[in-house]
């Protein structure tokens, strides 16, 4: 979808059908061969900022734990964390982190989704044994390339390796554990598959989650709409964006 035409209605009716189409494409199992690549930033944020936000988080209360089938951990929505730690958060939104990503991934549109959208800058928290997410990709409620981000807070594990593995082209990634805090690793995860392993016992990973788009504007498509709005009440409570 990279070098979309945006404007105009034309433009819009035909992302508006390529989205719908990749989202059926997505639940085959079909996805873009473009789009495998991924990207790991390391000390993507100032030694300062990551430590402040560490100790915040560290004394965080609000979390929302729920457990499905294929899902088992705690999260606090985009909303939520801007009321309680936009402070120490607001180094995301400056130009200097937006213009690393830009660079990494090589799309210069590449944006935040709107606040409004709860997926935008989120947090999520594994503590409890087999807490953790199963394989999967993501769906796709934006007209543009979506990107997601995984920037890591806290990675306590027994394993070598980092509890989030993607699966580009069918084959596994691992990433080292003991480079993952304050590391963030980008990827298109509307078309990568990836998971979180199940913890143990004395394990803990903290996250945050990131939602970027070249063409940030969500789709008109109600079914679509539904199915996030069913992703954010398992994840968050509550089904609002
Ligand atoms: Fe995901």
């Amino acid at each position: 979808m990279k070098g979309a035409v945006h404007r105009g209605l034309k433009g819009r009716i035909g992302a508006e059908l390529r989205l719908r189409q990749h989202n059926i494409d997505n639940r085959r199992g079909i996805v873009d061969a473009d789009a495998q690549r991924h990207f790991v930033i390391d000390d993507v944020l100032p030694a300062d900022v990551f430590d402040r936000l560490v100790e915040r988080v560290a004394g965080e209360t609000s979390w929302v734990r729920s457990s499905t089938t294929w899902r088992s951990g705690e999260a606090i929505g985009g909303h939520e964390l801007e009321a309680r730690m936009a402070e120490e958060l607001a180094y995301l939104d400056g130009d200097d982190f937006i213009a690393k990503l830009r660079a990494v991934t090589g799309f210069d549109d590449l944006e935040f989704v709107p606040a409004v959208d709860t997926n935008r800058l989120s947090m999520l928290r594994y503590r409890n044994e087999g807490d953790r997410i199963d394989w999967h990709v993501d769906g796709s409620i934006y007209l543009g390339a979506r990107w997601a981000g995984i920037l890591t807070l806290v990675e306590k594990t027994f394993d070598e390796q980092a509890k989030l593995e993607l699966m580009p082209h069918g084959e596994l990634v691992n990433l080292p554990a003991a480079s993952a805090p304050n590391s963030l690793v980008l990827f298109q995860g509307d078309h990568v598959r990836h998971r979180a392993r199940p913890l143990v016992h004395g394990e803990e990973r903290i996250v945050l989650s990131l939602l970027l788009s070249t063409w940030p504007v969500r789709t008109l498509n109600p079914f679509l709409r539904r199915y996030q709005s069913r992703v954010n009440l398992t994840f968050y409570g509550n089904p609002d964006p």
